[in-house]
C-alpha cells in the first residue's frame, strides 16, 4: 500500500492505495466521485477521463500513485454552485447526450480541448479530438453541436473580460 495524496476539486484528499489501484477506481471508490465512469478496459471509451494537472487524461490508464502530487478536477468540480459550466450548460441545451454514461467523459475532453484552441473551434477538428471518447447512443451529432456553442460562448466571454479590464 501506498499513501497518495492529491487536490481533487479544490480539496487535499489523501489515503492509501494499493500500488494496482488505477486513479479511476481511487476517485470513485476511495473518494466516492463516481461521476468519472469506466466503460472499457481497454483505454478507448473515454468515460473516464478527469483532468490532471490542467491536461485531460483518461484516468484508466494512470496508477493512482503516479497521480500523486497532482492536482485532479473530475466532472464534479466542473460546476460552480449551481451554475453550470459553459459546456455542461451546451450539453443541455444542445441535447448532447442520451443515456448519459459517455457525458462526464465527452466534457471533461471537451473543456481541455477548448482551452487549447482559444481560436475557436471547426466541426472537424471537433471530430478528430473525441477519436477518443465513445458515444453509444448519440451518433456524435449533438455532441459536436453542444462543443462549437460552448466554444463559441468562451470565446465570447473571454473578449469581453478582455474589454472590461
Ligand atoms: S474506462 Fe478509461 S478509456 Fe474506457
Ligand atoms: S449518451 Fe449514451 S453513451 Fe453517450
Amino acid at each position: 500500500m501506498s499513501d497518495v495524496s492529491l487536490m481533487v476539486n479544490g480539496k487535499r484528499v489523501s489515503g492509501a492505495a494499493e500500488d494496482r489501484t488505477l486513479l479511476v477506481h481511487f476517485l470513485r471508490e476511495n473518494l466516492g466521485l463516481t461521476g468519472t465512469h469506466v466503460g472499457c478496459d481497454t483505454s478507448q471509451c473515454g468515460a473516464c477521463v478527469v483532468h490532471v494537472d490542467g491536461k485531460a487524461v483518461k484516468s484508466c490508464t494512470m496508477l493512482a500513485v503516479q497521480a500523486s502530487g497532482s492536482t485532479v478536477l473530475t466532472i464534479e468540480g466542473l460546476a460552480n454552485g449551481a451554475d453550470l459550466h459553459p459546456v455542461q450548460a451546451a450539453f443541455k441545451e444542445h441535447h448532447g447526450l442520451q443515456c448519459g454514461f459517455c457525458t462526464p467523459g465527452m466534457i471533461m475532453t471537451a473543456t481541455d480541448m477548448i482551452s487549447r484552441h482559444p481560436e475557436g473551434l471547426d466541426e472537424a477538428t471537433v471530430r478528430a479530438e473525441l477519436d477518443g471518447n465513445i458515444c453509444r447512443c448519440t451518433g456524435y451529432h449533438n455532441i459536436v453541436k453542444a462543443i462549437l456553442a460552448a466554444s463559441t460562448t468562451m470565446k465570447g466571454s473571454k473578449g469581453k473580460a478582455k474589454q472590461a479590464a
